[in-house]
């Protein structure tokens, strides 16, 4: 078939990675596609900062608004983060007519309902496996193999930075100013760990696994939410007396009658022997608990830019698969039967 041409906004650790993959599989994403995929553009934010991405050095713009409104774009990748321009740029995108695959937690959080309703109004896919837990396949597990079913409860830890930290809380011993020292020093924290430490990166995924689990919107303000800042190492050695360990979790659950929903990510003292407590370093694992299929656990590596990419790619290559064949991919249903509200409102 006719190339796809792929617009790509962002080139840090996920982007690079992305154009790594692109090179390095083209012919194996051709295969699968049916149609190979190549860039049309790059857009960063400086230029002359990327002689480590293996590409055309022309292919990199400091224009996004230029490159996405570009006539032979058929698909755009955002990896930017935050809610503008990322916002601005994505729905000209769609208008433009194009697929978007987005790894944007923050944006689809905020104002998601936005996104889905300019991807209906011009037929096209938007696709986030990689905004939720990395690598992990979640996003559709939940949009569509759980599609027929009643999910009840989604519980997990879906921040890697801050289990990393409570992680070398509880085996070493450290405060949690240290361990977090430690964790910017490994590059899993932030210079600004803010949105990891106070909780606002699990509330947004935490909103976004709840929208899906449950057919509504959900917002990142509806989640109530806590961070671990607070956690001292006394804390921690406590629940260790007491055969626990503590975890940043996000829940989201049905009210025992079924009728709201409540999204809250809070620390969270659980036993040894759950096996959320073998999650460690910055892995992510979620549970979702259904009426037929019962009780299922994702687990993997929920952050990075490889794990990261691995997400973006096979989101990728859906969108082009169904481009190829002229038709949309699986999209939200959406019919708000349950009201959403903080759990401690109950
Ligand atoms: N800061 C996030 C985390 C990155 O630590 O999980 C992945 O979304």
């Amino acid at each position: 078939g006719q190339p796809l041409k792929v617009a790509l906004l962002g080139c840090g650790t996920v982007g690079t990675e992305v154009v790594r993959l692109l090179v390095e599989s083209h012919g194996d994403l051709a295969a699968r596609i049916g149609a190979p995929l190549e860039l049309a553009g790059i857009a960063i934010r400086r230029p002359g900062r990327h002689r480590d991405v293996p590409v055309d050095p022309d292919l990199f713009t400091t224009d996004a608004a230029g490159l996405v409104r570009r006539p032979d774009v058929d698909l755009v990748v955002e990896v930017i983060g935050g809610i503008e321009p990322a916002r601005s740029l994505l729905l000209a995108a769609m208008d433009n007519g194009a697929s978007v695959v987005t790894a944007n937690k923050a944006l689809l959080a905020a104002d998601g309902a936005t996104l889905f309703a300019a991807a209906d109004r011009n037929g096209v896919d938007l696709y986030y496996e990689a905004a939720v837990g990395g690598a992990i396949p979640l996003i559709r597990p939940l949009r569509e193999s759980l599609a027929g079913d009643r999910i009840r409860r989604v519980l997990g830890i879906v921040n890697g930075t801050t289990n990393y930290i409570l992680d070398r809380m509880d085996t070493s011993g450290v405060s949690f100013e240290e361990a977090l020292e430690e964790a910017q020093a490994l590059g899993y924290a932030e210079p600004d760990p803010t949105a990891d430490v106070e909780g606002f990166d699990a509330a947004a995924k935490a909103a976004i696994l709840a929208g899906l689990a449950f057919h509504t919107r959900v917002t990142a303000s509806d989640v109530h939410r806590e961070g671990i800042t607070q956690v001292s190492a006394t804390d921690v050695a406590s629940a260790k007396a007491m055969g626990c360990v503590v975890k940043l979790l996000a829940i989201a659950e049905l009210t025992p009658d079924g009728k709201r929903v409540g999204v809250r990510v809070h620390p969270a003292m659980i036993p040894r022997t759950h096996p959320l407590a073998s999650v460690r370093e910055a892995y992510n694992a979620v549970f979702v608990e259904s009426a037929a299929a019962g009780q299922l656990m994702f687990y993997g590596a929920g952050a990075g830019g490889a794990p990261t990419a691995s997400a973006v790619l096979g989101d990728l290559v859906t969108v082009a698969r169904n481009r190829v064949r002229g038709h949309r991919g699986s999209g939200e249903s959406t019919y708000a039967s349950v009201e959403v509200h903080p759990m401690g409102d109950t």
